[in-house]
């Protein structure tokens, strides 16, 4: 069956402030409307309209889609069935219409399925939830055998309608003829002096099409239309998240605190402890540790290694056996290679640090390469930055950096080197050799 999906991405989100559009604020790292078109890409022969209007352009070059979507302009927003309106030119005969609404995202693919066999069997089939403070949302009017008779939306609902906590989630199928036919039928005769899609219940009912309600876990259906409501769905997608986790045997400390702005994957037996945050892409082998306060941007982190505490990685690729932290900083594509440890107070930046070399205190690695079992001294500085520059620092293997040392870039430091504590090494050092760069002590007396 031929699914056309329109998703409504027109309106401005005036409750959600800002000036940019609603549906492109991040959710759990990503637009809310991406949400949907991940979700709805993965739909065989889908067909995707999606009405845009305020700030087109941001909205049209902030999604991106495996399948082409069609924008489609709506110039004055006049509600949601006016913004349905525009896309019916666009749809397929025979095909099952779904509408998604762009600020309502986590909706789930066996929920839509469901869904859109109960329009495949002639329904108008809708979604629905239960809200102990429904202010705002369209009210779900059930009469006799629990059939829904309308929605009404909160605006023009009466103080006993109001009462009413099963409300609207806008997501709704129906068959793409019915759409066809009953869309010009709605008017805007409401307080809002808008064409509401929700008075397609109505129409439905008086053209005996009947109507399915399926009640949802407020979760999957519940949109965000201020920042209260994005806050909740966020909390609410990370328990999941964090949930999801354990049960794949990661152990989380507290799945109230993780945050993942992105996708992860995490090997069994990995434990992550709380406070941390994982933006982009992340993937973490088997029995990793991470400790908390951690901050871990698009990085591969390889089998057993160790995190420490308030450690943040960006960008990097980190071997198996290997120790960061507490307090370190890794980033621009630093790899570290097994069994490689850096300490507190170290960063390393567009560096390689060798198999087995170790850095543990107070360094800066910059623009490095790193041999195997390499040992830098607490303190130890690569002075890579002459101010216009910057300058590569090879460290080869089994070399030993005495502590504050400063490393003047560009540098060599042949194999099994040795560089004296509180040198400046402006010049290379031959394999074997030990450089001392500083000036030397003199004990002088007191004056009298
Ligand atoms: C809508 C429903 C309400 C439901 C709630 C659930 C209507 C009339 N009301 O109310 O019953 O409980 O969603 O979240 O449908 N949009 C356009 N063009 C327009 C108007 C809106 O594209 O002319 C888009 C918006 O960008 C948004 C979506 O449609 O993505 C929903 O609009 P919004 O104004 O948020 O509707 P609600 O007041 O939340
Ligand atoms: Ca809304």
């Amino acid at each position: 069956m031929n699914i056309d999906f329109i998703i409504l991405a027109a309106g401005k989100g005036t409750r959600m402030g800002g000036d940019s559009p609603k549906v492109l604020v991040s959710l759990a790292g990503k637009p809310m409307i991406q949400h949907l078109v991940d979700r709805v890409d993965s739909f065989p022969k889908s067909k995707i309209s999606m009405i845009v209007g305020y700030k087109s352009k941001e909205v049209i070059n902030g999604v991106t889609s495996a399948n082409k979507i069609s924008f489609i302009n709506q110039k004055n927003q006049l509600g949601t069935a006016h913004a349905v309106k525009q896309a019916l030119p666009n749809l397929r005969k025979n095909s099952i219409s779904v509408i998604l609404y762009g600020d309502v995202p986590l909706v789930t693919k066996g929920t839509l399925k469901k869904l859109i066999k109960n329009a495949m069997n002639g329904n108008l089939s809708l979604l629905t939830f239960v809200k102990d403070y429904p202010e705002g949302y369209g009210r779900i009017v059930r009469g006799t055998n629990n059939k829904v008779q309308r929605i009404i939306e909160h605006k023009d609902a009466s103080a006993s309608e109001r009462q009413i906590k099963e409300v609207n989630s806008g997501i709704l199928a129906i068959k793409t003829d019915l759409l066809q036919k009953f869309i010009p039928k709605i008017n805007n005769n409401n307080l809002a002096k808008e064409y509401y899609l929700t008075d397609l219940v109505e129409v439905s009912n008086q053209h005996s099409v009947n109507v399915t309600a399926t009640v949802c876990d407020p979760y999957e259906v519940g949109g965000a239309n201020d920042k209260k409501e994005l806050h909740d769905l966020e909390r609410a997608y990370q328990k999941k998240l964090g949930e999801e986790l354990l049960k794949k045997g990661v152990s989380v400390a507290d799945t109230s605190r993780i945050d993942v702005r992105g996708d992860i994957k995490v090997g069994q037996n990995s434990f992550i402890d709380i406070n941390n945050v994982f933006e982009g892409t992340n993937i973490l082998g088997k029995n990793v540790t991470v400790g908390s306060n951690c901050f871990i941007s698009n990085s591969t982190i390889k089998d057993n290694t160790t995190i420490y505490s308030n450690t943040v990685i960006e960008n990097c690729a980190v071997g198996k056996n290997c120790s960061l932290g507490p307090f370190a900083r890794i980033r621009g594509g630093s790899e570290l290679k097994d069994g490689a440890e850096l300490g507190n107070f170290v960063e390393a930046n567009r560096s390689n640090i060798g198999k087995g070399s170790k850095a543990k205190h107070l360094t800066y690695l910059g623009d490095s390469v790193l041999g195997a079992k390499v040992n830098i001294g607490a303190g130890t500085i690569t002075c890579n930055y002459d101010g216009k520059n910057k300058h590569k620092t090879i460290i080869e293997d089994g070399t030993f950096i005495g502590s504050n040392s400063s490393l003047v870039a560009p540098l060599l430091l042949g194999k099994g080197s040795y560089t004296g504590a509180g040198s400046v090494i402006t010049k290379d050092v031959p394999k074997g050799k030990l450089a001392v760069g500083r000036g030397k002590q003199v004990n002088l007396s007191k004056k009298k």
